[in-house]
């Protein structure tokens, strides 16, 4: 399959290469889009054989549902079987945004979307080409992350480039994504609102409408027996070539530990690369350093995360040793994508 990739600049936008890019989608062809949290792989949401389209080209296990992007609240409507209250609060205070919220699924809403479920996944994004590509489709994109199943989710075109040239029709490059790591799932539709997978909406933020909102230990838990009420996490994911370890705790422990392990490797002829930040990188003198942001400001970690490990892959290092971070707001979904990446090897220091 030949794949076009066509630019687009997100601040001033080519009418002309959204049409092209929604023709395309109303076609039935798959589309790579950015969004403000990572790159997606779009198709015609209503349109089985083109959703299939999206399971082939990223390998991924059928049983993994996607989630429907919509552009405007009256899209909703014919996808679900109700609104419930909380639900609509959230709505209002969170959309356009990194916030997918689960929904008794419609009739229309193909099972092959939900992978049998009885609820849709819906989320409205918060990125000029994704809305503009959805008014000009004028359906529902089904997109799950625009990486190979198993790799870390794309920030970048490059990454997507990367993944997926010769099983998708078009990428559109529109620079790099904001949020860096995917949205938060959320479930208010039993008695019970839980967070499935953290993400740029965090628990706190989420607290202010839901004060008694819980975080499904299926998602941070290392404990590979607990079932997940989200199939993706399950999944090994974001998973790196290189063998991951993260390090928790006081941040001087953190570091002196790093280096002794870096020590200890490198004797071996190991090839080492440290995730390391801002505030602590002049510590490291041996492996391969790459900082990934700054303690200070967590987003910028979340941001560079995944282009970071992407970053180790193409260094071709043999083990990664990675600085984690503090879980409160969006240091809870850092977290859960490092456990993910590392396969759950992460120590307290
Ligand atoms: O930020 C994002 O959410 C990105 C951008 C492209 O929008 N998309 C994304 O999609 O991360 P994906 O497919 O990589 O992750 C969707 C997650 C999976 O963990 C999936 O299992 C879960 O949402 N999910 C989808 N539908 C669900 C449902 N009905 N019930 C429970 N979990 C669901
Ligand atoms: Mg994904």
């Amino acid at each position: 399959m030949n794949t076009k990739v066509l630019e687009i600049d997100k601040d001033n936008i080519d009418k002309g290469s959204i049409i092209e890019a929604a023709n395309m989608i109303r076609a039935g062809k798959l589309v790579a889009f950015p969004t403000e949290t990572v790159y997606g792989l779009g198709a015609d949401g209503l349109n089985k054989t083109a959703v299939k389209g999206i399971f082939q080209a990223k390998g991924r296990p059928q049983d993994n549902p996607l989630i429907l992007h919509i552009h405007s609240i009256e899209q909703i409507f014919p996808l679900v079987k109700e609104i419930p209250e909380l639900t609509y609060e959230c709505m209002k205070k969170f959309w356009p945004g990194p916030l997918t919220i689960l929904f008794k699924k419609s009739e229309l809403v193909p099972d092959i979307i939900t992978a049998g479920l009885d609820t849709v996944a819906i989320r409205m994004p918060d990125h000029p080409i994704a809305v503009e590509l959805l008014r000009e489709s004028n359906t529902p994109i089904a997109a799950p992350s625009a990486n190979l199943s198993g790799k870390p989710s794309p920030t970048n075109a490059e990454h997507v480039i990367e993944d997926l040239t010769g099983k998708v029709d078009m990428i559109i490059d529109g620079g790099d994504t904001g949020v860096g790591l995917e949205s938060t799932v959320l479930d208010v539709s039993g008695n019970c609102p839980m967070i499935l997978r953290p993400g740029g909406v965090t628990l706190e933020d989420l607290r202010e409408i839901i004060p008694d909102i819980i975080q499904d230990l299926g998602t941070i838990k290392e404990d590979e027996k607990i079932v997940p009420k989200s199939p993706g996490q399950k999944y090994r994911h974001y998973a790196p070539k290189a063998d991951m370890f993260v390090y928790t705790g006081k941040i001087d422990s953190i570091v002196d530990k790093i280096k002794e392990q870096a020590n200890l490797l490198i004797k071996e002829g190991k090839k080492v690369g440290i995730m390391a930040t801002e505030e602590t990188k002049d510590n490291y003198i041996q492996g391969t350093v790459l900082v990934v942001g700054s303690r200070e400001n967590k987003n910028t970690i979340a941001t560079n995360l995944f282009k970071t490990i992407r970053l180790f892959d193409d260094n071709n290092v043999d083990v990664i040793l990675a600085e984690g971070v503090e879980t409160d707001h969006i240091g809870t979904a850092i977290m859960n994508r490092m456990m993910k990446a590392s396969s759950g090897k992460i120590k307290k220091i």
